[in-house]
């Protein structure tokens, strides 16, 4: 059985006192919760996020990595430093990573693969924009985001990993995917990585995310290969978040 997992994304927001009170409200909440759940904050808050988590069940992880080693690279933090700081997990490929900074499947998959040589498991985005769609593009789009992947690390490397299934189209937008089309598309997913290898993508958790809510959580956790959710917005409200990790069962 996978165990759903639940990952915060707080993108760009926050400050040492909005954390504070964030991460208290959301401990303070967390019994019941069945979930795995995971707090992806901006660099500089992590080590205070590694503080008060650290007694918890809760997770955190980082929201990007560099593919390389450390070293000259201004401005980048090395996977060895995130695992430093006791996170479990790293976000790669958001698509505000691709788009905004033009990462490509590439870079992805290596960041994909340092993040793994250093005891990390990524968080792997993945999701077609809405022009892509329209076009009937979706599949491919998805294919050639996990291939280079596979091609990088071999499926096995999904043995290790959790996939974010993440339509460009619904992230931060208020546009949700239904949970029909969410289930289509975790399903197509599951079904490719399977031809590659049945064990990996039976076990692989694909979380949802684009404009999960706690209003909306119930019904797109309640899909078979919906295995939780990567939450941007609404990890910023603690009742929120605590009421979508508690849908996650
Ligand atoms: P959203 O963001 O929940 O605000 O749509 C999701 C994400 O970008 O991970």
């Amino acid at each position: 059985m996978r165990v759903p997992i639940v990952a915060g994304n707080w993108k760009m927001n926050g400050s040492r006192a909005v954390a504070a009170d964030l991460l208290d409200e959301m401990v303070e909440n967390m019994e019941g919760v069945e979930a795995e759940v995971v707090i992806c904050p901006p660099f500089i808050l992590i080590p205070q996020v590694a503080q008060r988590l650290a007694v918890t069940r809760i997770k955190w992880g980082g929201q990007d990595l560099s593919a390389q080693d450390p070293g000259a690279y201004t401005g980048d933090v090395a996977a060895d430093m995130l695992k430093d700081h006791g996170c479990d997990y790293c976000i790669v490929g958001h698509s505000e990573r691709r788009t905004l900074y033009g990462e490509t499947n590439q870079m992805i998959a290596q960041k994909f693969a340092k993040a793994q040589a250093c005891g990390l498991i990524p968080i792997l985005c993945i999701g077609e924009t809405l022009a892509q769609r329209e076009r009937g593009e979706t599949e491919q789009v998805l294919s050639q985001q996990l291939d280079a992947v596979i091609t990088q690390v071999g499926i096995e490397g999904f043995a290790d990993a959790v996939v974010a299934y993440e339509p460009v189209w619904a992230i931060g937008t208020g546009k949700t995917a239904s949970p029909e089309l969410a289930q289509e598309v975790h399903h197509f997913v599951r079904k490719k990585l399977a031809t590659k290898d049945n064990s990996v993508a039976h076990k692989l958790r694909i979380q949802y995310g684009g404009s999960v809510k706690a209003g909306n959580a119930e019904d797109l956790f309640g899909k078979p290969d919906v295995d939780g959710g990567l939450i941007g917005g609404a990890s910023l409200q603690a009742a929120e978040f605590v009421a979508i990790c508690r849908a996650a069962r």
